[in-house]
């Protein structure tokens, strides 16, 4: 190693392993699943992190395992509720100084009976205020604070229910495409502050939720049937893979990317395997 090497390597290494560094960022839903990872990968890429979540105990002993007081913490917040998600805003800006990412991926899964005839409008309610209206609050009071900076990254977490149909009940998929053009709409109000708005739509991950909606618990069982239905092969995604979309959505990596819908399926949403196999079976 020649001695100018020697100096450009660690800053080279700083660049790529800390790309959050300096930033604050915002976590709904971050106590469990992808949250969780995302909290875990902010922290490792030197960011702040706030996690907002209703499970207090999840979150609060998360936040002693990923790091201390001075790089993370738990705040309950509510996502349906205007007061907390003000509160964990403001929160956020009085401990870290600042607001850079706001990482809105609270959700709640939904019953598995899909039909519309099996409708029940409790639950389409639940559904929208958690999933959808939830983002609408934590947008406007990450904007509230992120214009007077004007910069800012927001990201929602919508689902490849958004960009196929018939994945998931009506209410759980409305509110996923609903938050792909919300985030189209908002980054056109926001673009002009230096705010970006992006989603991200994952395939099935193995998270408590999906262990919740399929009854799956065995981890192995679950990734096989992911990776069946997926034209790529030989990889199961994880929640920190989804985490990793975020973590390049808040960092400046993608500081030109905005009114984006990153899709991490395995390819599942451009293609339709139907008629193949129909075709396989006749040949059979
Ligand atoms: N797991 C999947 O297969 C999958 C696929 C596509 C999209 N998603 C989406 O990813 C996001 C994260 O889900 P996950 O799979 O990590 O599930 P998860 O159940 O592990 O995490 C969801 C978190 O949201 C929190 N939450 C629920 N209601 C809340 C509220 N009112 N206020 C604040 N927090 C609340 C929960 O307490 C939980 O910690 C969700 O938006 C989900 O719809 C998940």
């Amino acid at each position: 190693m020649t001695e100018n090497s020697s100096l450009i390597a660690p800053t080279a290494k700083r660049l790529r392993f800390c790309r959050l560094e300096g930033k604050v960022a915002l976590i709904t839903g971050g106590a469990s699943g992808i949250g969780a990872s995302a909290a875990r990968l902010f922290v490792g890429h030197g960011g702040k992190v706030v996690i907002a979540d209703i499970q207090d105990n999840l979150g609060a002993a998360l936040c002693k395992n990923i790091g201390n007081q001075d790089t993370i913490s738990f705040i309950h917040c509510d996502v349906t509720s205007d007061s907390d998600v003000k509160n964990v805003v403001d929160s956020a800006v009085a401990k870290y100084g600042k607001l850079d990412i706001m990482f809105s991926n609270a959700g709640i899964e939904f019953s598995p009976d899909p039909r519309i005839v099996a409708l029940d409008m409790e639950e389409v309610k639940k559904t929208f205020d958690v999933n959808l209206f939830g983002a609408f609050l934590c947008a406007k009071h990450a904007a509230r604070v992120m214009i007077p900076a004007k910069k800012g990254s927001i990201i929602f977490t919508s689902s490849f229910a958004a960009v196929t149909s018939g994945l998931a009940p009506h209410a759980y998929t409305v509110a996923k495409y609903a938050l792909v053009g919300f985030a189209k709409n908002l980054c056109v109000d926001l673009g002009e502050h230096g705010i970006r708005v992006n989603c991200i739509s994952p395939a099935a991950v193995f998270t408590p939720m999906f262990r919740k909606v399929l009854g799956i618990t065995e981890k192995q069982k679950a990734e096989e049937l992911i990776s069946t239905v997926a034209p790529l092969k030989g990889v199961v995604m994880e929640p920190e893979n989804v985490a990793e979309a975020a973590l390049y959505l808040g960092s400046d990596e993608s500081k030109y990317m905005t009114g984006q819908n990153l899709v991490l399926d395995g390819g599942y949403s451009v293609t339709n395997p139907t008629f193949g196999e129909v075709l396989k079976k006749l040949g059979s």
